[in-house]
């Protein structure tokens, strides 16, 4: 072949390739496979935003098999001839998008879906995925395992920052919170717990199904599932339901238990210095799971390890914190992990509040504490993913915080958390629209303070 002809020959297969994957029409182009966040590689997709899931899955403990329906309503923010789901492991049977069938095939822990018709950007969509298969948690390294577990009488879907593609096709990432409406079906006998307001339960041949929905925006890794033998409590407060469950193998009349139980009394409190209570229930599952060594701030029912509740008498600290992150992560979200502290460091200081309020340790002096014990050299805002759940974040995150209410003043401070949660309710947010906004109320500059107390290297003077 002549150089030119080469040239003519190379430029066609171009065309034609692209002919072929925009559907013989420059509007649309293949979404990307992830969001470009460094601390989750692969996580999250390009080209459209999710509006809503309604889960449907049947899970089986007897041989850890999984069924599911997930059917999902989004809206392009780019012409798409094909799109990514996160989904780890599980077999999907079939896609539909808007009702007609779609091709689909898996490239590791992504599901591509090429639908007949390209989707012109700004259209809304919906996508129905069928789906089985044994579910297993994802190995993430050096943060642990997180996403599904089987459990001896049931299982737990639970982990940060990634767990919900090991049961349902999603777009895993905190930038893209949407509502749900999640039902789960087990043997009869068995509690499958979830997140939001019970829509009731129902029985049928052997199998019940429990309902639940979510209707204020939510990030992936706040979905949870607990199924298994729980005492679960069901009641009001504060004029909406309120949820618990202790696992049934730990005492009724135990310290989790016990401690549990003042979720509405915590939250309460909580509310009285942050603002209205962000959702629409209440509650907490403490897991006898001894794999599950954390607490996590699942929205509205935040899950417990059985490790808090070890010591014989009640751990309210840690529904403190956990009740805290409804504000501080769940309804105000980070657009990035990077800004980890925004939900950390408010939360360790609601910690700190919290035992101050109960009669405890005064918040200066867990302030002299922290400020003694940590590690000036590690940064609280960009730590790197091994040190996502670092004192970097929580301790020193915390520190900032109280360093601000010093150099603001009480009524300034507090003026700017709840302006700020409420400005931001239902929203996704950075570091530098935080330091935005306290200067904005404050009225001075604040960044070389907070920068000095988020991520100098040295111990800043105290304010
Ligand atoms: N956000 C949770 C909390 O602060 C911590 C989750 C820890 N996760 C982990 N894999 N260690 O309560
Ligand atoms: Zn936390």
């Amino acid at each position: 072949m002549t150089p030119g002809r080469r040239w003519w020959a190379a430029a066609l297969a171009v065309a034609l390739l692209a002919g072929g994957c925009t559907g013989h029409d420059g509007r649309f182009r293949p979404g990307s496979a992830d969001l470009g966040d460094p601390y989750v590689p692969g996580a999250g997709n390009g080209g459209y935003d999710v509006d809503h899931y309604a889960l449907a899955v049947r899970y089986d403990p007897a041989d850890d098999r999984l069924t599911g329906r997930a059917t999902i309503t989004a809206t392009a923010t780019a012409g798409l001839s094909r799109f990514h789901l996160d989904l780890a492991g599980l077999t999907v049977d079939r896609v539909r998008v808007d009702g007609a069938e779609a091709e689909h095939h898996r490239d590791g822990a992504e599901l591509v879906v090429t639908p007949p018709r390209g989707l012109p950007a700004g259209k809304r969509f919906g996508v129905e995925v069928t789906y089985g298969g044994v579910p297993a948690p994802l190995p993430s390294g050096e943060l642990g395992e997180g996403g599904f577990r089987a459990t001896p009488d049931g299982a737990i879907a639970l982990g940060q920052p990634e767990s919900a593609s090991t049961w349902f096709p999603v777009n895993d990432h905190p930038a893209d919170k949407a509502t749900y409406d999640i039902e789960v079906t087990v043997p009869d006998g068995l509690a499958a717990l979830s997140n939001g307001v019970p829509q009731g339960r129902e029985s049928r041949a052997g199998w019940t199904t429990w309902r639940w929905a979510e209707h204020a925006p939510m990030a992936s890794y706040l979905t949870t599932l607990v199924i298994g033998n729980y005492r679960v409590t069901t009641g009001t407060h504060a004029g909406k339901p309120i949820v618990t469950a202790v696992a049934a193998g730990l005492p009724a009349d135990g310290p989790a238990a016990a401690s549990v139980a003042r979720t509405g009394a915590v939250a309460d409190y909580l509310a009285s210095v942050f603002g209205p209570y962000p959702f629409d229930a209440y509650g907490g599952l403490v897991v006898a799971d001894p794999g599950i060594r954390y607490a996590l701030e699942t929205q509205t029912r935040p899950v417990y390890g059985p490790g808090f509740f070890g010591r014989g008498r009640p751990d309210t600290e840690v529904v403190a914190h956990e009740l805290a992150h409804q504000w501080f992560g769940d309804s105000v979200s980070l657009a990035r992990w990077r800004d980890i502290w925004l939900n950390e460091g408010f939360a360790t200081y609601a910690e700190w509040l919290w035992t101050a309020h109960d009669g405890g340790r005064a918040v200066a002096d867990s302030f002299t504490a922290a400020y003694r014990g940590v590690d000036w050299t590690k940064p609280s805002v960009d730590p790197g993913r091994a040190a996502l759940f670092g004192d970097a974040v929580y301790r020193r995150g915390a520190l900032a915080v109280h360093a601000l209410r010093r150099t603001v003043g009480d009524a300034t401070f507090f003026r700017i958390l709840r302006g700020w949660l409420a400005e931001h309710r239902d929203g996704t947010v950075t570091t530098a629209d935080f330091i935005g906004y306290a200067e904005r109320v404050a009225g001075r500059p604040l960044r070389p303070l907070l920068d000095a107390w988020l991520v100098g290297a040295t111990a800043p003077a105290l304010p």
